[in-house]
């Protein structure tokens, strides 16, 4: 049986996402059951947001990002992994460059609940790098 598209080639989550032009702007790398895997490079404050029904994990890549909460701040540096929980209000600031790979369901709007100038659409973090 002929399936080769079932085997993908290896991705390198922190090349791709050091390729990236746009800030703000994630790239699906890789998908797996209902996930996407996804790259971005941020820098500055995001917008404050919750994912009613997902959890999000963000795995750093290189530099630092704090996480802000209503009940204060969580701060990660490259090799952290942490997750996000489901319906907690957050703002991702990056005082630094940082790189960032993302693991989330794929129904996950990564501006969550609110709608600005940053939010992409699922088909814009799907484009090819
Ligand atoms: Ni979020």
């Amino acid at each position: 049986m002929d399936v080769p598209s079932l085997i993908k080639a290896p991705v390198h989550p922190a090349t791709a996402a050091a390729a990236l032009t746009e800030l703000w702007s994630p790239r699906v790398v890789a998908e797996f059951d209902d996930y996407y895997v996804k790259v971005a490079k941020v820098l500055g404050s995001f917008t404050w947001h919750a994912h009613e029904h997902e959890d999000e994990l963000f795995h750093i890549l290189t530099g630092r990002l704090r996480i802000e909460f209503e009940s204060g701040p969580v701060d990660l540096r490259a090799g952290d992994v942490f997750v996000v929980p489901k319906g907690m209000r957050h703002n991702p600031v990056a005082l630094e460059e940082c790189h960032v790979m993302l693991i989330e369901k794929k129904s996950t709007l990564h501006t969550g609940d609110v709608v600005t100038a940053q939010t992409r659409s699922i088909d814009e973090q799907l484009r090819g790098m």
